[in-house]
């Protein structure tokens, strides 16, 4: 049986966040954290074959179902994916990971620092300031509060079923996500709008404002 996982929120998101990187992103090699199902890292891979994509996850069954993914294609530049945890001290401190390139041009993470506890969030860019290149890039896609002047009722909902399942979930504000990037060195430079009230922030490692 096939250990493909089809998420249906990664497939309808997929082609608005590829505008994005094919807009913004530099060639090089990107890291993907929370891989999930797989269909993210396979569809942009495919678009953008100047860039060597490594994605990873924590769950047994999200690896099977990316390397189940990859296998479909004859892509070139999607590696084999790691087991990671962000809140995994090799990760956060930066340690070099076996397998793993020691640094990144861009590091993408959707959808998960709202679907996990705030430690995860605060591994994720403290890991991310410690593997950017001093150029490098992280996009992180998924919902914020406190962008738009009024909040969308979708995600107020949403924030509460997250809530309901997991006390420690939550849609995160953006002053809270900016305060974690930046006391790992990485600044908010780009806010772009998406669908059904997403956003894509794009952090870079150097100040560009000072
Ligand atoms: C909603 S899915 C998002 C998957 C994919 N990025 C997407 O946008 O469709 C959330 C993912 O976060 C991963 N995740 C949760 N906690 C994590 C952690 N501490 N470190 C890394 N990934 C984590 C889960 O395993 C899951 O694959």
């Amino acid at each position: 049986m096939s250990k493909k996982l089809d998420f249906p929120a990664t497939a309808r998101n997929a082609n608005a966040i590829l505008a994005v990187l094919q807009q913004y992103m530099a060639f090089g090699d990107v890291f993907e954290i929370a891989s999930g199902s797989g269909q993210h890292v396979v569809h942009f891979a495919k678009a953008l074959q100047q860039n060597t994509f490594w994605p990873s996850d924590p769950e047994p069954d999200h690896i099977a179902s990316i390397i189940a993914w990859s296998e479909q294609t004859s892509l070139c530049n999607i590696m084999p994916p790691q087991r990671l945890d962000v809140t995994e001290y090799n990760w956060y401190n930066g340690d070099p990971i076996e397998g793993l390139p020691n640094s990144f041009s861009a590091i993408l993470c959707s959808n998960m620092i709202h679907i996990a506890p705030i430690t995860a969030a605060k591994g994720m860019f403290a890991g991310a300031g410690k593997r950017l290149q001093d150029d490098g890039q992280l996009f992180l896609y998924g919902p914020f509060f406190g962008i738009s002047d009024n909040e969308a009722p979708s995600n107020i909902e949403f924030d509460k079923n997250l809530k309901q399942r997991n006390p420690e979930w939550g849609v995160r504000s953006i002053d809270k996500v900016k305060a974690w990037a930046d006391s790992c060195g990485l600044y908010l430079g780009k806010t772009i709008s998406m669908p059904a009230n997403n956003f894509v922030l794009i952090f870079y490692k150097n100040n560009t404002d000072s």
